[in-house]
């Protein structure tokens, strides 16, 4: 059987590599801390599994998910009013707001939706491996911006050339950035949508951790800059905010025309989000948000503990303002390994898995990327293990 060429021109997804071999480490007796992927380990906030245990009794959430159902209308406002209240932003319910099985799935399906095989897409690198590798899948052309320290992970748009702005189709965008943790502020956004005013580009920024900021950081949607809608659409999750990864719920906000057209890949696609889980959803975006407080207050103590870890072994790194992820150079003493061999050596003689940098592009050799998803206690360990093999003193 072959595969088609679209999924040849893929390498085996990063987080199946990581996967694998933390499998083998296991096989072994390691007890692995794995801060490899990002997915919370925080449990849902009880309210939220309360009203998904409720709705889940009722029969008529059991059946396949319309547009224009009661929990789907309501999902919709209340999605609508969340951002209203969160960033100012005023959005249709009806026409400018489109919930997902997750972000990933949506941004998948806005490049099924727009390209063809001789659109460009501007992706900046390192970035979510969706960002790019959605683009392949399609059958699209990617064209990568390269994010770096000197740049503070920001790309530079001006720099690129007529040529590639006249096949660029979508211009996509990440901040709160992973796995960078590079922020912004309003004036970038800004920037970028006066930038894109006289081409023909969708502009997206996936809004991701738009929750999990620290020290007074406020995160700006880039739907709150005037003339954004002509353009722009904005990916946001209920998987990083609300700790609910496994239970598939985002959605993607901002220009009607473009979620119209993402809307009808979908319909050919998938039957929508499960009632009874949409209704959870807005239990989670109405009901009390002290619970989003608790968990950065937890994620900022993790911060804390294990950057200052870091710190006292000699490997320097600096404290994110936003995301539960720390993205580290690996150190001098180990600059000759690559980001995969190194991630690999800290699996199999520490047991702590980490990302390794090019899991998220080119652009991400020479770093590993660790997630806070363990409690207090483990991240002690995976430092104290960590320190033991690295042996930075030597
Ligand atoms: C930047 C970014 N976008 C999207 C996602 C996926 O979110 P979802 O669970 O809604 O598919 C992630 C998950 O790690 C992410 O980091």
């Amino acid at each position: 059987m072959q595969e088609a060429n679209r999924l040849k021109r893929l390498p085996l997804y990063l987080f199946t590599i990581m996967d694998n071999l933390k499998h083998e480490a296991q096989e072994n007796g390691v007890d692995v801390i794995d801060l490899g992927m990002g997915s919370p380990d925080l449990p849902t906030p009880k309210h939220i599994v309360d009203e998904l245990c409720k709705q889940a009794k009722v029969e008529a959430n059991h059946r396949y998910s319309r547009p224009h159902g009661d929990a789907e209308r309501k999902f919709k406002e209340a999605i609508a009013q969340w951002y209203n209240e969160r960033f100012g932003v005023t959005l249709d319910p009806e026409h400018e707001v489109l919930p997902l099985i997750g972000s990933k799935e949506g941004i998948a399906n806005l490049y099924l939706t727009f390209l063809n095989h001789d659109d460009v897409v501007l992706v900046p690198n390192p970035a979510y491996p969706v960002h790019f590798n959605g683009v392949v899948m399609a059958g699209g052309i990617l064209y990568n911006l390269p994010l770096t320290e000197e740049n503070n992970f920001r790309p530079d748009l001006k720099s690129l050339s007529k040529d590639i702005v006249k096949m660029a189709k979508i211009l996509i965008l990440g901040y709160p950035h992973n796995p960078t943790t590079a922020t912004v502020d309003s004036d970038f956004f800004e920037e970028v949508v006066d930038w894109g005013k006289d081409k023909d580009i969708i502009i997206v920024n996936d809004l991701a951790y738009s929750d999990i900021v620290y020290d007074g950081y406020k995160t700006p949607s880039i739907l709150s800059v005037k003339g954004s809608k002509k353009m722009c659409i904005e990916y946001h999750t209920l998987s990083k905010s609300y700790s609910m990864a496994g239970w598939r719920l985002g959605f993607v906000v901002g220009n009607r025309d473009i979620l119209k057209s993402i809307s009808k890949t979908k319909s050919y696609m998938d039957f929508g989000i499960f009632r009874a889980v949409q209704y959870a959803g807005i239990k989670a975006l109405t009901g009390p948000q002290d619970c989003v407080k608790k968990y950065v207050e937890i994620y900022k103590k993790r911060r804390d503990l294990f950057v200052d870890g870091m710190n006292e072994m000699g490997w320097h790194v600096k404290k994110p303002k936003s995301t539960f992820y720390i993205w580290a150079h690996i150190p001098l003493k180990y600059s000759a390994l690559t980001s995969m061999e190194f991630a690999t050596l800290l699996m199999k003689e520490a047991g702590v898995g980490v990302a390794p940098g090019t899991g998220f592009g080119e652009y991400g050799e020479g770093y590993i990327r660790i997630a806070l998803v363990d409690d207090e206690k483990r991240l002690k360990e995976a430092l104290k293990r960590i320190k033991k093999v690295l042996d930075m003193e030597d």
